[in-house]
C-alpha cells in the first residue's frame, strides 16, 4: 500500500494541457450513461459548460442562519436566477414551489449541529425519497483527514453507489476540519479521492495559490465552494479567478444571500461564470442592479 508520497520527482500537472471530454461536455462525463448526462446537463448550462448553484442547505447543521430565516421570503425570489439549488429535502418539500423547475442537489447527509464535531455524519436520505422529489444530484461532505475520515468517504461512497442505479450523479464536498490547511497540497488530496471514489463532481475552495493544479489533478469537473461572506467585489474576483483556473462553475452560499443585494449578487455571479465578465464589471453591475432594486 502507498503510504506518504515522498517521491523526490517533481509532480507535473500539465496545468495547460486540458483533460479530454469525448462524448459529453463535462469532463470526465463521456462514459456515463443517458440519465446520468441528462442530470448533469440540467445542472450544467451545456452552452458553457459551467453551473451557478445557490447553496441553502446551511440550516441542517446552523439552524436559521443570517439570511435564511425565511427562505420563503428572501430565497424562493432569487431561485429563477441560479442554475442549480444545494439545499435539503425538508426546505425543498416545506417551501419550494413545485412549479420552479429549477435542478436540485440536494444535501443527503446529517447528524451532528455546530455544536458537535461537524464530521459525525451519516446519510439522512433514502435513494426512494430523493427520485420521489426528482433531483438531480445527491450530496454530502467529506472531512479528509478529520476525526470521522472514513465514515464521510464511506457516507459519499454510499450515496454514489445508489445513485448509480438509478442514473443519479453525486457531488462531493471537500469540508476543512479546523484542524486542516486549506491549501492546493491538501485539496488536491481531498477533491482526488472523491473523484477516485466516484463522485461525479467535486465542490472545493478556491486557493490564491495553485489552484489550477487542484482542477487539473481531479478528472471530474470542479465546482468553487463561496465560504465566509466577503465584499462583494472580493467574492466576485474570487469566482473569476477559480474560473479563468478551470473551475467548472461555483456554488455559493453566504455571499449571495448575506450581501447588500442577493439578487443583484448572483445575476453578477452569473455574468462572471457565463460571460467571463471581469471582477470590476460584474462588481458595476451588481451596483446597477442594486440601486435599481
Ligand atoms: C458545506 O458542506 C455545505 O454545503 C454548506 O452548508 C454550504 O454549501 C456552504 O456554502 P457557503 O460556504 O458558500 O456559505
Amino acid at each position: 500500500m502507498p503510504g506518504e508520497d515522498t517521491s523526490q520527482k517533481e509532480k507535473e500537472f500539465f496545468v495547460n494541457i486540458p483533460q479530454q471530454t469525448p462524448g459529453f461536455f463535462l469532463k470526465g462525463a463521456g462514459h456515463l450513461e443517458w440519465g446520468m448526462k441528462y442530470r448533469l446537463a440540467r445542472i450544467f448550462n451545456p452552452k458553457t459548460g459551467r453551473t451557478v448553484m445557490i447553496a441553502i442547505d446551511h440550516g441542517y447543521v446552523q439552524g436559521p442562519t443570517t439570511g435564511l430565516e425565511r427562505i420563503d421570503l428572501t430565497i424562493v425570489p432569487l431561485m429563477p436566477f441560479a442554475d442549480a439549488l444545494m439545499l435539503t429535502r425538508g426546505i425543498l418539500r416545506a417551501v419550494v414551489p413545485p412549479t420552479l423547475g429549477k435542478p436540485v442537489v440536494m444535501r443527503c447527509s446529517g447528524g451532528p449541529s455546530i455544536l458537535k464535531e461537524m464530521s459525525d455524519e451519516e446519510i439522512a436520505v433514502d435513494i426512494e425519497d430523493a427520485i420521489r422529489m426528482d433531483v438531480a444530484a445527491l450530496t454530502c461532505q467529506v472531512f479528509i483527514g478529520g476525526i470521522h475520515e472514513t465514515r464521510t468517504v464511506n457516507n459519499m461512497a454510499k450515496l454514489i453507489n445508489t445513485g448509480l442505479r438509478y442514473g443519479i450523479p453525486t457531488l462531493a464536498v471537500t469540508a476543512v476540519g479546523k484542524e486542516m490547511v486549506r491549501d492546493a497540497k491538501y485539496l488536491r488530496l481531498a477533491c482526488r479521492i472523491c473523484a477516485e471514489l466516484g463522485a461525479h463532481f467535486v465542490k472545493t475552495y478556491y486557493v490564491p495559490e495553485d489552484f489550477e493544479t487542484i482542477v487539473a489533478s481531479c478528472p471530474v469537473p470542479l465546482i468553487m465552494a463561496g465560504g465566509k461572506k466577503l465584499p462583494e467585489l472580493e467574492a466576485l474576483t474570487m469566482a473569476y479567478r477559480a474560473i479563468q483556473e478551470g473551475a467548472a462553475g461555483v456554488d455559493m452560499g453566504r455571499n449571495i444571500f448575506q450581501s447588500e443585494s442577493p439578487q443583484a449578487m448572483l445575476q453578477a455571479i452569473g455574468k462572471v461564470v457565463h460571460e467571463d465578465m471581469k471582477p470590476k464589471d460584474a462588481f458595476d453591475y451588481y451596483q446597477t442592479l442594486k440601486n435599481k432594486s
